[in-house]
């Protein structure tokens, strides 16, 4: 069983790690909050896993310690935001909230970010939207690592899409990768010696490999289908924002690179379509359909999309966050090198 961490001591260590590696303090918080939000709903791939790779960027200068993004241009509904070369995480909460606030003043609000590195999970952007009330989406590209569908070899990110709104209960949300699954995925299963399914990677030659360490590129989604929605996103995040595109995004996890990742946040007022209780009851309805369907044989419940996160933050929340023993030494060793003190196992 790994040891649990509560998620608020969680976030202060990752805080004093992210500083110790020279993140200004209130961007260091913003991004520990982040991640750990992502570990809070069980996704793992998304959490406090990135750290090391975060440190080790931040300390090469590769990403901006001391960030300033800003509105670059904004006309009407749209605006671009430079992320100053800084966390995905600081451009993509600034990006965000003037998301919502252009929907609170024209019902709807563009927001494309260029000059950015890696934002984590797609879904915390969306949420934070569904949250004000509104219907968030947000997309990224992210460094090619993806195979064309019929090709071999890197050619586009995992390239996630998330939709958040409200419900009459809460908030109901989809967060997903273009891939068959986030690369983080694959990377946790070679960190922790893990093999991972059929079908999720393929080596230097194309042939699937279940060793995660003989995993050159992902695969998409659904065949060409998913191959069809990287590409969407690659458009919608890299280039409407006049970011990297494809191979003109640098690798966050090989060599020494910035990065240019471009994020495309959309949010929209409810109110001024559906209106805002009517959408939230027929959003509700579908939910409470789907959930009612018969169950298929092999299955104990149909489940719609965000129930599984839901689920495991309220469980992480009582119980704390489970950190694998590997993570856990890893993230104790950067502790060290950076003279900061881990909290006790
Ligand atoms: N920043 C980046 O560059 C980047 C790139 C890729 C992915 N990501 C992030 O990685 C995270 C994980 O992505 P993923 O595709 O591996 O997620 P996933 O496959 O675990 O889940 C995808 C979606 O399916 C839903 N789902 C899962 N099981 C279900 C079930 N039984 N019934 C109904 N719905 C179900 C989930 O609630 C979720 O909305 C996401 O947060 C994504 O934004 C980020």
């Amino acid at each position: 069983m790994p040891d649990r961490i509560a998620p608020d001591a969680l976030e202060r260590w990752m805080q004093a790690v992210l500083e110790a590696s020279g993140l200004e303090p209130a961007a260091a918080e913003t991004v520990a909050v982040s991640l750990v939000d992502a570990n809070r709903r069980a996704v793992d791939s998304h959490g406090v896993a990135r750290v090391p790779t975060y440190s080790e960027r931040l300390r090469a200068g590769l990403v901006n310690g001391r960030p300033r993004p800003r509105v670059e241009r904004e006309n009407g509904a749209v605006a671009l935001v430079d992320g100053d070369r800084g966390p995905g995480q600081v451009a993509g909460v600034l990006a965000t909230d003037h998301a919502i606030e252009l929907a609170r003043r024209h019902g709807v609000g563009v927001v494309s970010v260029h000059r950015s590195s890696h934002y984590g999970a797609a879904g915390y952007y969306a949420i934070r939207a569904a949250r004000a009330g509104m219907l968030g989406i947000s997309t990224t590209n992210s460094e090619p690592f993806v195979i064309p569908y019929g090709g071999i070899g890197r050619a586009l990110g995992t390239n996630p899409i998330a939709l958040a709104a409200p419900t009459p209960d809460g908030i109901f949300d989809v967060d997903m990768a273009t891939s068959q699954v986030a690369v983080n995925k694959i990377f946790n299963a070679r960190d922790e010696g893990r093999t991972i399914p059929d079908g999720w990677g393929v080596d230097e030659q194309g042939q699937p490999t279940t060793d995660p360490a003989q995993v050159h590129a992902a695969v998409p989604l659904g065949g060409y289908k998913g191959y069809a929605l990287a590409v969407l996103v690659e458009v919608l995040s890299g280039a409407l924002a006049g970011a990297g595109v494809g191979h003109t995004v640098g690798s966050l996890n090989e060599g020494g690179e910035t990065q240019d990742v471009g994020h495309f946040h959309l949010v929209i007022d409810p109110d001024r379509l559906a209106g805002r209780a009517r959408f939230a009851e027929a959003l509700g309805g579908l939910l409470e359909a789907l959930k009612a369907m018969p169950v298929a044989p092999g299955h104990d419940e149909v489940l719609v999309p965000g129930e599984p996160e839901a689920r495991a933050k309220a469980e992480r929340e009582r119980d704390g966050i489970p950190l694998p023993p590997t993570l856990w030494t890893t993230l104790e060793a950067l502790s060290g090198e950076l003279a900061v003190s881990p909290p006790g196992r």
